[in-house]
């Protein structure tokens, strides 16, 4: 398999965006009441959208990104039930351990510890996360917002090219358990996110980015929102 280039661009909280082989893969585009967003939700490209639960935060723009791009959207399937009651057609249901092949690659949802309420009270199911194996030949971890979870040892199989954290402490992993997150799935290099975005979850990301060199062998790349970097 060919390696080409992914770009991962972070729009600031959870919401990233990955590029390969031409297809634009949005995960929990929150740009609407985002206080770290410095775009729209209407400045975003999205051939795929994948939501890893039901929170506000996650599901954020999905309707209205999905409405305006015809994106597909990738969550679990109580979620997709519920996108499909809010006028989306274009959805695809999956659920924690199972995994279906798309153009752009596998996605198989992983398990997270955390909750999955929908904005109106719905039921969300569980939350997830995502293991992306990419066409380009990189693969990315997406956990979610989530607890430290001795699961994750199981991804040290999956050779993680990148993993995207939540390092913000309160709702999810904070840094300390987040190191150790990062020592059972062994990526090439850290992405931290979930931090910063509102007081609850203010977070030293530099500390972290140190501490993931020093103490857990592996990169770690530090976005502002906007800011883009290819997968090493
Ligand atoms: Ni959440
Ligand atoms: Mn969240």
């Amino acid at each position: 398999m060919a390696v080409h280039p992914v770009k991962v661009t972070y729009h600031g909280h959870a919401t990233v965006s990955i590029e390969s082989d031409g297809y634009n893969i949005l995960i929990d585009p929150f740009f609407t009441g985002n206080p770290a967003a410095k775009i729209g939700p209407d400045d975003v490209k999205a051939d795929f959208i994948l939501v890893s639960h039901g929170h506000g935060d996650h599901v954020g723009d999905t309707v209205a990104i999905a409405k305006r791009t015809g994106a597909l959207v990738i969550a679990n399937f109580e979620i997709v039930n519920w996108l499909g009651n809010q006028g989306l057609e274009n959805l695809h249901p999956l659920h924690i351990g199972g995994g279906n092949t798309f153009p752009f690659g596998r996605c198989k949802m992983t398990i997270a510890h955390h909750g999955s309420s929908l904005p109106d009270g719905a039921y969300g199911g569980n939350p997830g996360g995502f293991l992306l194996k990419l066409n380009s030949g990189k693969t990315v971890y997406f956990a979610g917002d989530t607890a430290l979870t001795y699961d994750m040892k199981f991804l040290a199989e999956d050779n993680v090219d990148l993993a995207i954290l939540p390092i913000g402490d309160n709702f999810t992993m904070g840094p300390d358990d987040a190191i150790k997150a990062v020592d059972l799935i062994r990526p090439v290099t850290v992405l931290p996110i979930h931090y910063n975005t509102w007081p609850y979850i203010e977070t030293d990301v530099k500390a972290f980015q140190d501490r993931v060199i020093k103490e857990a062998d592996a990169g770690c790349i530090v976005l502002a929102p906007e800011e883009s970097f290819l997968i090493p």
